[in-house]
């Protein structure tokens, strides 16, 4: 009967009276409330995983991100980088950033996802070596700026000389994770080809140690071949010029190394090959696996070839699991990194860190969970602006770009640190880093850099990496002891020689004395001493 209640429904409502009372919640009342989290909503609460926690870094990160972009696309299109970066204040803590490249630029139909939407780009599909790899970068820095100033973030590109430049102004959607195209058009631009990022946000401008100027100085170091114009917030452009024009070596594209693969990663692979048999979809689908490999695996694994790899169970993806790792698998083609270089890397150097001495080494290819990796150290000793009574600095690199934030939590330091640098001659209080007038680099190159976070801050402490950063700056360390004792034996000459020109005219003095000469042999005799003694010196 309508209107008419049974007991049970009225003791039922009266316990959801309560419960609401209360605050209490039942199974339906929290299923009203669960949905999807947008990925740009979760990134808007989480900016700190993306390195927009406070308005330093984040100024820092935003450039970071597009200057990236920018270095990658033009290696792509095997463009030497002619990149401008600026940075005007706006006043109130507020700050229009830009970046413009003469990379290949970007088609229209492209920009809005690039620029308007996270986890979206080219590089996080295929393992090879770039700067960026997640698809998050500059749309995250574009949602930084919009959530810190409601401004949208303005873009010009142009493909070619002969096609027009698009100007866009686009927001992002948070909820939807999607762009939102505020205006589009078609604008006149100087720029034959490249592309034109500005974006308005809450920063902070600082000097030393992790600015945006140190970042320009050392993106400049690990890219000799880019020229840089940099026009800071007080209006001076401070540019840096090439100084190499070769561009870095070319690198492929790899599939991943069997013995890298994860169960679960396995499983989908499985899920989602094309292979008619498990065979061809090691084979297709894995780098340096042959058929006489896939077989081989197949057997230590204990699976037929010739199952389709839809009808693979788990228990038998943990067998095949099993079997690749029981098989001996070539390492990874390695012509997918690439390092900057001993020469190029010493002229990185001299451009911007004035020294003594520099020695630069380069590790041959190892691999860590089946990815190839490289890793390079360079010294730079001695010089202007480096403290003798100080530690050393670390600069630290990974795909050619700088990392200047969360040092200790990077295994490039703590490799640093675990070195035993008293063997080479400097001074190393326990657990720390070498105290003196020296600048250590590490670079790791690789098709995949593992990151600690998304922010892309520090690389993790895998042991294969560890020991390639130890076993580089050994090899520096050697070279450094070398030039310390060789200089620490010339200052002793040297020593030597000033105390001898010192008592000269007295040694004249008494041979004349002794041997009764006249005064003109005197001289004759102390000048021929004084041109040896020069002609030591060198
Ligand atoms: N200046 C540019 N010129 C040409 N293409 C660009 C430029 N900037 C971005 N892109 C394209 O847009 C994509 C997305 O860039 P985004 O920075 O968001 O991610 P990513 O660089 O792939 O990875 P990460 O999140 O690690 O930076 C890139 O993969 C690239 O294909
Ligand atoms: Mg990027």
């Amino acid at each position: 009967m309508r209107g008419q209640s049974s007991a049970a429904e009225v003791e039922e409502r009266e316990t959801v009276r309560a419960l609401k009372k209360n605050r209490i919640e039942t199974a339906e009342s929290m299923a009203a409330r669960q949905r999807d989290i947008s990925v740009s909503e979760f990134f808007a609460k989480n900016r700190h995983l993306l390195g927009f926690d406070n308005p330093r870094k984040a100024l820092l990160t935003a450039i970071k991100e597009a200057v990236d972009n920018s270095l990658d696309a033009c290696e792509e299109a095997a463009i030497l980088p002619d990149i401008f970066v600026s940075i005007e204040e706006l006043g109130n803590d507020r700050f229009r950033i830009a970046v413009e490249d003469n990379g290949p630029g970007i088609v229209k139909r492209q920009i809005p996802n690039i620029f308007g939407k996270l986890l979206y780009g080219s590089k996080f599909h295929c393992l090879k070596m770039s700067r960026g790899q997640q698809g998050i970068g500059i749309s995250a820095a574009g949602m930084y700026g919009m959530l810190t100033t409601g401004k949208p973030v303005e873009i010009i590109s142009r493909t070619d000389p002969g096609k027009p430049a698009h100007h866009f102004l686009l927001q992002i959607d948070t909820k939807k994770n999607k762009p939102e195209i505020i205006s589009d058009k078609e604008v006149e631009w100087e720029v034959p080809h490249g592309t034109r990022v500005a974006i308005e946000l809450e920063g902070k401008h600082t000097r030393g140690r992790q600015s945006v100027d140190e970042y320009v100085r050392q993106t400049v170091i690990a890219n000799p071949h880019i020229r840089v114009r940099y026009q800071e917030p007080s209006g001076e452009l401070i540019t840096y010029e090439r100084s190499s024009d070769q561009r870095p070596g070319h690198t492929s594209e790899i599939k991943p190394h069997p013995h890298g693969v994860e169960l679960g990663v396995l499983q989908t692979m499985l899920r989602d090959t094309k292979a008619r048999n498990l065979a061809g979809f090691l084979q297709s689908e894995f780098s340096r696996v042959t058929q006489r490999v896939a077989e081989e695996i197949c057997a230590n694994a204990a699976i037929a070839p010739s199952l389709s790899p839809s009808r693979i169970r788990h228990q038998e993806v943990e067998k095949l699991m099993q079997g690749i790792a029981k098989t001996k698998i070539m390492n990874p083609p390695t012509n997918c990194v690439a390092p900057i270089g001993e020469e190029q890397l010493q002229r990185g150097l001299e451009s911007t860190i004035p020294a003594a001495f520099y020695t630069c080494t380069t590790r041959p290819p190892a691999v860590y969970r089946g990815n190839p990796f490289i890793i390079e150290a360079a010294l730079a000793y001695g010089g202007e602006g480096q403290e003798a009574d100080e530690p050393a600095r670390v600069l630290r690199f990974a795909n050619r770009v700088p990392l200047l934030y969360q040092q200790g939590g990077c295994c490039a330091y703590q490799s640093v640190v675990q070195t035993n640098w008293r063997q080479y001659g400097l001074n190393q209080p326990r657990g720390t880093l070498p105290v003196g007038p020296l600048t250590i680099i590490v670079h790791m190159a690789s098709v995949w850099v593992p990151f600690t976070s998304e922010s892309k801050e520090a690389i993790a402490g895998y042991p294969e990496i560890e020991e390639q950063i130890v076993l580089a700056l050994q090899e520096c360390g050697r070279r450094l002891k070398l030039f310390l004792s060789k200089r620490r034996r010339e200052a002793e000459a040297q020593r030597k020689l000033d105390y001898l020109e010192m008592y000269l005219p007295h040694i004249g003095i008494g041979l004349r004395e002794l041997l009764n000469l006249p005064e003109k042999e005197e001289k004759q005799l102390t000048d021929t001493l004084k041109e040896l003694l020069e002609r030591h010196r060198g």
